[in-house]
């Protein structure tokens, strides 16, 4: 070696040992991509990961809208590093910060103090990272997201773990003598071990938890807006049932007068299903292009139950098997979706069959888990995405490649699935699954607006009319109305004795469709989640220790120290909250924010920054409306209007406050919204000269759908003016 290259050599080998022990790999460098979002590529991120399998198409016009933010944490606390093939993240964490979001959990809403390894699975009653959509991404109290977007099994301690060199140990204490030692010491990190030689992470920006949640919707596209009818009531029928009998069953909705704007088919409408083979089967539907336009002429849209692993008896079988991996589900093949090859079959096949004959959407069902039937981790797929890759987004991915379908066609659809991940936003899919706690299905609604997804507490059955009701009332206070009758041939009529109040919060579910739709249009265009956790108000922050029954607030609501998980009450859009009632209980206790607060039946006040505890009856689901909350509603009817309808608009008014509320309007079924073709109108409340409150509708933008009558009907529930 000469001397110039020992010295090269050796200059070489110093500022490698010095980059690997130093700011490199400490202090990550993070670069704002979007405005209030930084990014951060450590070691090297895979190919696969779940932002690019959701093929995220960020909304950058909306958040150039958001209130400009700093980077929120102090970056030398932050720390990245890949060692041994897997890489190494820590965040900080402050005292009393609150850790929302990472997956979709069912029993706990701040996640500080847990660990999770995140996996996509059937949910299986444990908070413990395996669910549906374990999303990697968290929401802190303080105002601020992190994401982590890696295809793998991550392992989260939320403020578990403890480092030697840590600025803010835990206070020593001794078992022998204190009587309050803790096995759980205080942590002041977020600790993640991604098995991956990198990751890349996004930081997004506050200043509100809700804020960062807008951000993280926005980058994924802006939240769905479902198709009108998605928004109103869904039966699921029995297994097995033929286009007769899903026909009867259509008939006796109408009967009971009971809504119905899509209807679910469940196993029996392919001609093999587990596997499938996503062909009708000619016994049970001999016509299903005539059976689909009869639903069509009543305005019900249908949706097809699947799951995608492909029958040896499908005609798809052999065309596919190239695409597909080592190992069988049900002894079906599975398609490797990553290859265009196999989504391109796919896609012919289902266009073909199903949308090119107007069915309006799918359940795509078992691509969550249940380890004992998807494939093991030992699977190999032909395009080289390994097993643990493929069982992270297969979900996603399915979702995207259907959405892309409907979109090409410009039909907006709606339907459901048991997986997701990161980057759902603006996938058209709810998640449901088998599990049946009522409770805990409240929570995950709660939770699912941490992490851009969306939930429905499906309804099957009920051992009691109390039940049916309680679970009716919620049902219709989510993003899918939905029955689920599958196994047990339930109907909203089941219980005699409640069918009077089961149609009345079905009929409301329809009259408040000005309400929701509007409130889907806030999501797609502002990012914020329709069906909102109490964490994510403004105003919702509490000191512990309530003095007599009224709570303090602190002087920045997102400093709180509320150790009591909210996760049975939830805001439906801006005015609205909704405190549901589960069966065996008479009364229950509602938080309410600050401000004052008012009851949705009768516009009474009932309270302001405080606890409450209600005595509601049976045939009401407690709904509470915000000073100054404004809610458009219709008449009830059983089906969405159509685009060229034009229908009598009632607009109740809350409180004393003045007010203002958006009406979205659009065609309710395509996707021309995208290219400008909707409006939003506004609905304002303000007090005239004589001190009364004045409501006004502006003009309609012209040439804009608007489906509504010029001359609007006001109602002062609380004013009576
Ligand atoms: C389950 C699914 C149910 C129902 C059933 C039909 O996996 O969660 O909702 O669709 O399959 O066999």
């Amino acid at each position: 070696m000469t001397i110039t290259k020992k010295i090269v050599f050796t200059l070489s080998l110093a500022l490698s040992i010095a980059f690997h022990a130093l700011p490199a790999q400490t202090v990550p460098r993070w670069q704002e991509v979007y405005p209030g979002i930084w990014k951060n590529s450590v070691g090297k991120p895979e190919k696969i990961s779940l932002l690019g399998a959701a093929a995220i198409q960020p909304a950058r016009e909306a958040l150039a809208k958001l209130p400009k933010a700093i980077f929120p944490l102090e970056k030398a606390e932050i720390s990245t590093k890949v060692i041994g093939g897997k890489t190494y993240l820590r965040f900080p964490l402050d005292e009393g910060e609150q850790v929302f979001g990472l997956g979709l959990n069912f029993q706990s809403v701040n996640q500080r103090g847990r660990i999770m390894n995140l996996h996509v699975d059937h949910y299986g009653g444990q908070d413990n990272g395996r669910t549906h959509a374990p999303v990697p991404f968290y929401v802190s109290s303080k105002g601020y997201g992190v994401l982590v977007d890696a295809a793998r099994y991550i392992t989260v301690y939320a403020g578990t773990a403890t480092r030697v060199d840590t600025k803010h140990p835990p206070i020593l204490q001794d078992r022998n003598t204190d009587k309050n030692w803790t096995a759980q010491p205080y942590s002041d990190a977020v600790e993640m071990l991604v098995p991956a030689e990198g990751a890349t992470l996004y930081v997004f920006g506050g200043p509100t938890p809700m804020h960062a949640v807008q951000r993280y919707n926005l980058m994924n596209g802006g939240g769905y807006l479902p198709p009108k009818w998605g928004l109103g009531f869904t039966q699921r029928v029995p297994t097995l049932y033929s286009q007769e009998d899903i026909l009867k069953e259509v008939q006796q909705f109408e009967e009971h007068q009971f809504p119905l704007t899509f209807i679910g088919v469940e196993p029996g409408w392919h001609s093999m299903s587990y596997p499938c083979t996503f062909e009708w089967d000619k016994t049970r539907f001999p016509n299903p292009k005539d059976f689909l336009q009869k639903l069509a002429d009543k305005g019900i849209s249908a949706n097809l139950w699947l799951n995608p692993y492909v029958s040896p008896k499908a005609s798809l079988y052999s065309k596919i098997k190239p695409f597909t991996g080592s190992h069988t589900v049900w002894n079906g093949i599975v398609p490797d979706f990553t290859m265009p090859q196999a989504r391109q079959l796919f896609k012919e096949h289902f266009m073909r069959h199903h949308l090119d004959m107007g069915v309006g959407g799918y359940k795509i069902d078992e691509v969550d888990g249940f380890d004992t039937w998807v494939w093991p981790d030992v699977a190999t797929f032909p395009s080289g995405t390994d097993a643990e890759q493929m069982r992270q987004t297969y979900g996603l991915m399915v979702q995207q490649m259907t959405a892309e379908w409907f979109k090409e066609i410009n039909k907006r659809t709606y339907g459901l699935v048991r997986a997701s991940n990161a980057g759902a936003s603006n996938l058209p899919y709810v998640i449901y699954n088998d599990y049946y706690s009522h409770r805990d299905f409240i929570t995950a609604l709660v939770n699912s607006s941490f992490i851009g997804v969306l939930w429905t507490p499906e309804v099957r059955a009920s051992s009691s009319p109390e039940e049916w009701v309680r679970r009716m009332q919620s049902v219709c206070f989510s993003p899918m109305a939905m029955i689920n009758a599958w196994a047990d041939g339930t109907k909203p009529w089941t219980f005699p004795e409640v069918e009077k109040a089961v149609s009345d919060v079905a009929n409301l579910r329809m009259q408040l469709l000005p309400y929701l739709y509007s409130t889907f249009a806030q999501y797609r265009f502002e990012g914020k989640p329709p069906f909102r956790a109490m964490n994510l108000v403004e105003g919702f922050g509490f000191k512990l220790e309530p003095e007599a029954g009224k709570l303090n607030t602190t002087d920045n609501p997102y400093a709180m120290s509320l150790r009591k998980d909210i996760n049975d009450q939830y805001m439906m859009g801006d005015y609205l909250l909704v405190a549901p009632m589960f069966a065996g209980e008479k009364s229950r206790e509602v938080y309410l924010p600050q401000g004052k607060w008012y009851d949705f039946y009768t516009g009474k006040e009932i309270g302001e920054n405080q606890v409450i505890t209600i005595t509601p009856s049976l045939d009401k689901i407690p709904l509470f409306v915000k000073d100054g909350g404004i809610i458009p509603m219709i008449p009830v009817r059983n089906q969405v209007p159509k685009a060229e309808t034009t229908l009598p608009l009632t607009v109740r008014h809350y409180g004393t406050a003045t007010g203002s509320f958006q009406l979205y309007d659009d065609d309710g079924t395509s996707f021309d919204h995208e290219k400008g073709q909707y409006s939003f109108t506004p609905l304002s409340v303000l007090k005239g000269a004589d001190g009364k409150l004045q409501g006004t509708m502006s003009v309609p933008a012209p040439g804009k759908p608007f489906g509504y009558a010029k001359e609007v009907t006001w109602v002062f529930m609380t004013m009576g003016n």
